[in-house]
């Protein structure tokens, strides 16, 4: 079969997934469902595509599911697996909703990446006044990386084990209260302790807009490279990747290419392409379309696949982590309601259908790449 037929195939594969999944799908059925269903993104590409989801919207949405299923082999909590979830307290942990997420995965035959173990955003409400004694924050960082990276030893296959530790812009450390208490070795210590838990876990620093921010990424590359020499288990970056469709491509290959230097593992780990544009605060949307038109859908399938495409050719394969979409759908996007903006970031759109952004990833998964 030649790409094309392929290519068509799937096509009416989804197109037949969908209309016959709608409410009539049990659970058993969905449990099972990536035995019998046609083939999507995942079997057309030979790294890793997963997704970030929310628990609550895996249990409700069929469809929504059934998406996932048919195209996505990795999966990502949204929300339920950062620290607020987990650390209810300073010495009892619920690990009830990693527990379901692992479920899922292992049901479904699908990675489990674990985000975030440390992210100044996701502190719960008890951390700052623990925060005042540096020697007991970093007892129960150590405390909290070992049970929980312990506990999902061999079947979490790759953490953030540090999310966001430069500053929005330009190249320096954020001062978050992990910062201001242990300085920047607390990034060394946090990587030492998940080593130590999970030898053979995949360790990632992650971070946003250093896809455009060459600032941003050179404070990143130096400060991974100050761990490297310092032995610190550190094997992969990722690349969050929120980004927008102005943001030349050009940009995009350069900080690629110097983070595959790195000789890192490459996660583009949180994907989404925005039109509109915020400041990167909560709230901080400026709607510069009324309308999302499909000829801007149309380019936004190029942007998909020309970075699926510089993903495959200029990080070398052995260094391909996988490519993670932050959210599947347009209905449930983080972004409309954390920067209060309408916009279109996904490849599905709010009845969970295949955009031309899908088309865009398939076709760059399949073209041939130098
Ligand atoms: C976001 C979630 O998508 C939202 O639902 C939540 O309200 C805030 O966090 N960078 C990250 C992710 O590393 O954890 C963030 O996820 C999006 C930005």
């Amino acid at each position: 079969m030649n790409k094309l037929t392929f290519y068509l195939s799937m096509l009416c594969c989804c197109l037949m997934l969908t209309a016959c999944s709608e409410n009539t799908v049990t659970e058993q059925q969905a449990t099972t469902a990536s035995t019998t269903e046609p083939q999507g993104l995942k079997d057309a590409a030979d790294f890793p595509l997963g997704t970030a989801v929310n628990l609550r919207l895996l249990q409700r949405d069929t469809q929504l599911r059934q998406q996932i299923l048919a195209n996505l082999n990795s999966i990502t909590a949204e929300n339920d697996m950062k620290m607020r979830s987990i650390a209810h307290s300073r010495d009892s942990f619920n690990f009830a909703p990693a527990d379901r997420m692992l479920a899922f995965a292992e049901t479904n035959n699908m990675r489990l990446f674990g985000h975030a173990l440390i992210w100044h955003s996701s502190s719960p409400d008890w951390l700052p006044a623990l925060a005042e004694d540096p020697v007991a924050l970093d007892n129960f960082m150590r405390e909290y990386i070992h049970a929980y990276v312990g506990r999902y030893k061999g079947k979490v296959d790759g953490w953030d084990v540090v999310n966001e530790v430069m500053n929005t812009a330009g190249g320096e450390y954020r001062e978050t209260l992990w910062y201001k208490a242990l300085g920047k070795d607390y990034v060394a210590k946090a990587f030492t302790y998940a080593h130590e838990a999970d030898p053979d876990a995949v360790l990632f620093y992650n971070d946003f807009n250093i896809e455009r921010d060459t600032a941003k990424l050179h404070g990143a590359l130096r400060m991974i490279e100050e761990l490297q020499a310092q032995g610190i288990p550190i094997s992969g970056l990722g690349f969050q990747m929120h980004t927008r469709m102005d943001i030349p491509n050009d940009v995009i290959a350069y900080t690629l290419q110097k983070g595959a230097e790195t000789g890192l593992q490459i996660h583009l780990s949180e994907v989404d392409i925005i039109f509109n544009k915020h400041d990167d605060t909560q709230g901080g949307g400026v709607q510069v379309y009324d309308e999302i038109t499909p000829e801007l859908l149309d380019q936004q399938k190029e942007k998909y696949k020309e970075l699926v495409r510089m993903y495959r050719s200029i990080v070398p394969k052995t260094q391909q982590y996988g490519i993670t979409f932050w959210g599947v759908s347009d209905r449930y996007t983080w972004i409309n309601g954390f920067f209060n903006l309408k916009d279109k970031p996904t490849i599905f759109d709010e009845q969970h259908q295949p955009k031309p952004a899908y088309h865009g990833v398939m076709e760059g998964v399949m073209m041939e790449v130098e």
